[in-house]
This record gives structure tokens, sequence and C-alpha cells, in this order.
């Protein structure tokens, strides 16, 4: 690294702020780092995490980028993604429950970095618009703008680092007669809370984490009935009486929902929880991304390093069982490479690798086998890095005692309590079971005396080979 070089990071979500964080770090132990921009078009870092009321277009005629809602509680136990070099404990002070809600996982991200002098180095309300790589001088011109004033600014940068999500551009499927349907109809990405479905009949499209956490907390506000309605595959939860799984839906007529299966139901609302595609309009297409979700989009080498140009990176581009950790394992792996301090292997050498790794990605057959296969993926880049070790396989049996807990208990899995993997402390049962809890702030999550709650379950209890059964899908 010369230290002219400039680098950009673009976006201030977990993504990139694990990236500032590991250039900090570096730098901290006496590391000459580069220049860096980090652009963030909303007005606060946290990415998803930062919740806004506004859905479609924002105060500037950006599109909003958060699909966050309200009363968003994590939907995976906060020790499978607990950093390696930042406790829950060191944060809160104390042990809390295994599944915050949204706020409180946003205090514990923002309060990383706010230890640091990192956030000077974002630009706030800066959206990137357009970045070009200029072959013969190796550089990058990237054009961005300043949100409230409109100005436009162009820059030059040796490196780019993309961490601008991929969970913000709704996959908008068509459905016959859908245009003529009286009700509610919205893309899981403009949900915001389900209180108005009280007495309605929802139906929510999709078999996965959004028609799952949408689909139950609708039931959980009132729903007079939830219908999910899957594709491939039911998620198959023990639901409790008032939510049912029906096939894909054929059409509409009215008000009515028709079913692959022959049935039709009466709805109020529809929420299509169908996913998100990869798109990032501030590239060209030979820089893009293109790629369907999963945990090994073709071209990343190591999961990060563009194969078409490897001064561009990517950061949290898979699919995600594990988020904030890997997302640091993958930020050091990049701040290593640029700091010089790794060496990148030759383009051949690069797909040699991508091919193996494809190839392994196309023999799983389950979510425990995906889940090892990310674990996998993080161990080696934790190989090669500084990032705190940790115990990865310990994460790995956290993931499929969820997966157990949530197969025994879909409404009951976020009362569960596991024990960190970072510092052996043991989640307290929050005061109220999450069926029950109405309020979501900070506030009055932390409103508790922990000596007054006994941890009611350990991952001790969880048997930890029989996952075989419970996992066939994902
Ligand atoms: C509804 C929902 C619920 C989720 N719940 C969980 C959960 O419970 N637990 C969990 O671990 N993970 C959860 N996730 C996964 C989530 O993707 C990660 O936790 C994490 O937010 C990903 O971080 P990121 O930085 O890669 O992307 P993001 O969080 O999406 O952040 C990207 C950032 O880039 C900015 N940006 C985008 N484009 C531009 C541009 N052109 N110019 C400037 N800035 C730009 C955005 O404003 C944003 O701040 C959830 C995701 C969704 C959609
Ligand atoms: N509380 C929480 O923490 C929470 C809540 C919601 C979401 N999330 C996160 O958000 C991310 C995205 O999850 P997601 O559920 O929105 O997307 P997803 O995991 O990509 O799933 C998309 C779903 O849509 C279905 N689908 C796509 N096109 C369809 C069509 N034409 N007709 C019918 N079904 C269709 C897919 O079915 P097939 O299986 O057939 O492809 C799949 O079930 C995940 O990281 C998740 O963890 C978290």
């Amino acid at each position: 690294m010369t230290s002219r070089e400039r680098v950009a990071i673009i976006g201030a979500g977990p993504s990139g702020m694990a990236q500032l964080r590991a250039f900090e770090s570096a730098a901290r132990a006496g590391a000459e780092i580069p220049d860096l921009v980090c652009f963030e078009k909303q007005a606060d870092w946290g990415g998803q995490w930062n919740f806004t009321w506004r859905t479609g277009l924002d105060e500037f005629g950006e599109p909003v980028h958060s699909s966050m809602y309200r009363n968003l509680w994590s939907n995976g136990p906060k020790e499978a993604l607990e950093f390696a070099d930042y406790s829950f404990d060191e944060h809160f002070g104390r042990p809390i429950s295994s599944y915050p809600p949204r706020p409180v996982l946003w205090d514990y991200i923002a309060g990383r970095l706010e230890k640091s002098d990192v956030r000077q180095l974002i630009r706030f309300q800066t959206v990137v618009r357009w970045i070009e790589f200029d072959d013969e001088r190796q550089v990058f011109t990237l054009t961005s703008e300043d949100l409230p004033t409109g100005q436009s600014k162009v820059e030059e940068f040796d490196r780019v680092i993309i961490s601008s999500g991929h969970f913000s551009f709704p996959n908008v499927p068509d459905f016959p007669g859908i245009e003529t349907f009286p009700g509610y109809i919205s893309h899981a990405h403009d949900f915001r809370g389900a209180e108005a479905f009280e007495d309605k009949d929802v139906l929510v499209i999709g078999a996965s984490y959004s028609a799952e956490d949408i689909g139950s907390q609708a039931f959980k506000m009132g729903a007079r009935s939830v219908t999910a309605s899957f594709r491939s595959a039911p998620m198959g939860y023990a639901w409790p009486e008032g939510i049912e799984e029906r096939p894909v839906v054929e059409r509409f007529d009215g008000s009515t929902a028709y079913f692959a299966d022959g049935t039709s139901k009466h709805v109020d609302a529809v929420i299509l929880c169908t996913g998100y595609l990869h798109k990032y309009p501030f590239l060209p297409d030979d820089l893009a991304l293109s790629s369907p979700n999963n945990v090994y989009p073709d071209g990343l080498y190591r999961g990060v390093v563009w194969q078409g140009n490897p001064r561009l990176t990517y950061l949290g581009a898979q699919d995600q069982w594990f988020t904030f950790n890997m997302f640091d394992a993958q930020a050091w792996y990049v701040r290593d490479l640029i700091l010089g301090r790794l060496a990148l292997p030759d383009e051949q050498e690069r797909a040699a690798s991508i091919t193996e790794w494809r190839t392994r990605f196309g023999q799983i057959d389950s979510a425990a086998a995906e889940i090892r296969f990310q674990a996998d993926y993080i161990r080696d880049l934790l190989d090669l890095t500084d990032y705190p070790e940790f115990d990865i396989d310990r994460v790995v049996e956290i993931f499929l005692a969820w997966k157990r807990d949530k197969k025994d208990d879909i409404m009951g899995y976020r009362d569960r309590i596991y024990e960190s993997v970072m510092t052996g402390t043991i989640a307290i049962v929050h005061h109220t079971p999450w069926l029950e809890e109405l309020d979501d702030s900070l506030e009055r999550y932390l409103d508790v005396d922990p000596d007054a709650v006994e941890p009611a379950r350990s991952i001790g209890d969880v048997p930890r080979d029989d996952d075989r059964e419970v996992l066939a899908t994902a």
C-alpha cells in the first residue's frame, strides 16, 4: 500500500462498519492505513437496523433502504452473531436475553464504533450514484450526491468496497387477478407493523424468514387468520391455531385467493414475502454482482474479491446464517489484502478456488450442511488474519439448537436462551415472553433486575448430533 491510496466504502451498515472497525483496529496497533471515505445515504449508521417509518421513497426521493419493521426482534440467537472483539457483556455490562429487539442490536452495533473516531470518516446522507474503472490508470471514478443540497461530487479512489446490502430491492412477482385485489397489498420491504391487521385475514406469500416473521407478527397483533403460501416447500412448523400453510397462489378473484391445491380463501391483506434482488444501480454491469440469494455467489474470490477486478470487493453479499461476525471476518481479510499483509493469488488460482467452493456449495443438501458450509467459509478467512479466534463449531451448535427450538415452539423460541461463545455468559430469560411483549424499546428491554431472573435453559441442554431429521429443509 502507498500512503496516498484512497479507499471508498459504500454503505455504513454492519458490513461497512465492520470494515471501518477493521482498519481502526490496525491503526490502533500502529499500522498506517489508507485514506478511507465511507458513503452512507441514510442519516445514520446501522444499515437495515436503522429503522425508518418511511416506505417507498424517502424525503429526498431516494429508495428507502431498510426493510425492518417496528416490532422486529432478532430472528436468531444473539450468541450466533456476537463480535469476537466486542462482546455483549462489554457493551451492556450485564447479561441480556438471547433474542433482543432491533433497537438493542442497533445499540450494540453502534457501541463498538462509538468508542473510536471512525464516524468522522462517514459522509452521511450522501448517495453513491455511479462508479467507473479506468483500466489504464487503474483508478475508480466515483460520483456521489449530497442529498440535502443535491450537489454532486466526482472523486478518484484506488479501491472500492461494496457494503450496500442486498435485502433492499424487493423481488415482486405478479399473480393473475392481483391487480383488482381490493385490500391491502405490500412487499415485506414496505411492511412496518402489523397492528392494522387485528381481526383481518392475512396472506403472506413466501416460505422463508419474512413470511415466518411477518405472519407471526400478524398473529401476535390479533389477526383473525394468517395463511402462508409456499412455492417450493412449507415451513412446516407446529403453527398455533389461526396460522396455516397452503401451496402457491394461482390467482386472485376479488378478495379471494385460489391456491394450487384447489382450495381458496378470503383475505383482507396480502404481503409478498418473496425475497430481494441483488441490485447495484451505481455499478456498470462488469462490476456488478448478479446472483440469486445464496451462500456462495459466483464471481467472488473467498466470497469477497470481485474476480473481474480485484480492486473491487464485496462484503456481506452472501445469504446469511452468520452475520456480524462473518462481516468482521471478511472485513479483516479485505483490510489485510489492502494493507499488503496478504498476497492475492493470480487470476487462475482465484478461479480455481471459486470453482472449488462453488462445487461444495452445489452439494449442500440441508440447512445443517449450509450452516456448516458457512462456518467453514468463515474459518478459512479467520485463519488468515488477527481477528480474535472464536469457537465456530460452538456457534454451529447454537444454530442447530435454534432450528430445533423453532421446530419445538415457533411462537416461543425467542424465550429460550444460550451461552456466549465469546465470554461464556449465559443469557437471561427476558422478563416478558415474546408473544406478550408489545413494547420493543431499548428502555423496556433493559428494565430488569438481572439477579431476579434465573437462566431457564442453556445450549448444554440441547442434543448436538441428531440434527438431521429436524434440519432436513432450510
Ligand atoms: C427484514 C430483515 C431482518 C433481518 N433480521 C436479522 C436478524 O435478526 N439478525 C441478523 O443477524 N441479521 C438480520 N438481517 C440480515 C441483515 O442483512 C444483516 O444483519 C445486516 O444488516 C447486513 O449488513 P450490511 O451492512 O451488509 O447491509 P445493510 O444493513 O443493508 O446496510 C447497507 C447500507 O448501505 C447503504 N447504501 C446502500 N446503497 C447506497 C448507496 N448507493 N450510497 C450510499 N449508501 C448506500 C444503506 O443505506 C445501508 O445503510 C435481516 C435483514 C432483513 C432484511
Ligand atoms: N426478524 C428477523 O430477524 C427477520 C425477519 C424477516 C427477514 N429477515 C431476514 O431477511 C432476509 C431475507 O429473507 P426473506 O424471507 O425476505 O427472503 P428469502 O429468504 O430470499 O426468501 C424468499 C421467499 O420467497 C419465495 N418466493 C420467491 N418468489 C416467489 C414466487 N414467485 N411465488 C411464491 N414464492 C416466492 C421463496 O420461495 P422458494 O423457496 O420457492 O424460492 C422464498 O420462500 C434474511 O436474511 C432473513 O434472515 C429477518
